[in-house]
């Protein structure tokens, strides 16, 4: 068999046609995840239940025929394994018990420790790595640790992170401690998920942009860098996509700095500029706007077509620049997968 096309992409091969996944593709969009989040109860309880998240990591796969499929689990559950209360407020979001002070960094538990937590997650890669159909790729995943950071410093989403900022400012021992424990950590969680069968692993930094400047190479750069050389010296042929959402001219350099094999553009730069200065040296994905998933017609073509254009010269895997939304149209999702492929 030859390789699946996404590890393909990974490795710097340019493709004819770009291989295809979305962020967020199992989700509230779909009426078939929902009608499974609802059989659960809850969206903890769909992520801790093995069987079920499968399931709805295998709904989109099932319906579109994605090169990829990312387990079904959240970048929350880390903190949740490291002993930090989490729950999810309905319609609002998570929440979590909040961390700013030596003792309540000093209360976490250790790398160790986390498994028995996170356990019901290597079981559902497992029962993936069983499923999945032959040529699609299962990613597995976690948050970066500048922004777990920030959901367990503030206790919940925050616009610009001030209160990780703030912290960072008032306390840099704390704050620099809760990023090397998330670190270390996350080394151990994306190892298990390897060993249980995930092919590549993804970092999440969806706030990377609010760091600048020296804070950017301090609290986004490095951390990545550390995970994936951690990763790297296990797992020696593991690929791993970065993904520093908003981080404009962080993304110029990017991979080379952390080791990623690719990175993952967010839809506020233009994937001309991408191709340019960021596709150069090695493989991307990304990056059309989620916006078209909602509202379709024939700016959903020439945009589509437009990333995939722009992306034609070099190594690339076609995804949007941020998750699906709970609104999107499921049939956009069909006409932008036939865009890509040209059918
Ligand atoms: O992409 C996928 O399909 C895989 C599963 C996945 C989820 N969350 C499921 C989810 C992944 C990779 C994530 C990552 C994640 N989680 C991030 C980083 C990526 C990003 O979107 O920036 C962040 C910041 C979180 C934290 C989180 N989880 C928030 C802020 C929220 C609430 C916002 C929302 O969309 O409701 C969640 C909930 C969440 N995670 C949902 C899903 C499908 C919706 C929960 C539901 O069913 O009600």
């Amino acid at each position: 068999m030859t390789e699946k096309t996404i590890l393909r992409a990974l490795r710097g091969e340019v493709l004819p046609t770009p291989p295809i996944w979305m962020m967020r593709q199992a989700g509230r969009y779909l009426p078939e995840y929902r009608a499974t989040r609802a059989h659960a109860g809850d969206f903890l309880s769909l992520c801790y239940n093995s069987e079920l998240a499968a399931e709805v990591t295998l709904q989109p796969i099932r319906r579109y025929g994605f090169d990829a499929a990312i387990l079904f689990a959240d970048i929350l559950l880390l903190p949740q394994a490291l002993g930090a209360k989490l729950w999810f407020e309905n319609g609002e979001g998570p929440r979590l018990s909040t961390l700013t002070t030596p003792a309540e960094l000093a209360a976490l538990r250790g790398r160790d420790d986390i498994h028995d937590t996170l356990a019901p997650i290597y079981e559902t890669v497992k029962i993936l790595a069983r499923e999945l159909p032959r040529e699609t790729t299962l990613i597995g995943f976690a948050g970066a640790p500048w922004t777990v950071a920030s959901y367990m410093i503030a206790g919940r989403g925050t616009p610009d992170q001030a209160p990780a900022h703030a912290l960072k400012a008032a306390d840099r021992a704390t704050f620099s401690g809760l990023i090397d424990v998330i670190a270390d950590a996350t080394v151990e969680y994306l190892s298990c998920q390897v060993q249980a069968g995930a092919e590549v692993v993804k970092l999440f930094d969806s706030w990377a942009g609010s760091l600048k400047g020296q804070d950017f190479t301090d609290f986004a750069v490095k951390p990545a860098a550390k995970i994936i050389a951690a990763l790297k010296a296990r797992h020696p042929s593991l690929p791993i996509i970065a993904f520093p959402r908003e981080a404009g001219d962080g993304y110029i350099g990017f991979a080379q700095a952390t080791g990623a094999d690719c990175v993952a553009i967010d839809n506020s730069v233009s994937p001309e500029w991408a191709a340019e200065k960021v596709q150069l040296t090695g493989c991307v994905q990304g990056n059309l706007s989620p916006e078209h998933m909602v509202t379709g017609g024939e700016a959903l073509m020439r945009e589509t077509r437009r990333v995939v254009d722009a992306f034609a010269k070099g190594p690339h895997i076609f995804n949007l620049g941020h998750g699906i939304t709970p609104d999107a149209n499921p049939d956009n999702v069909t006409r932008m997968i036939e865009a890509v492929r040209g059918a």
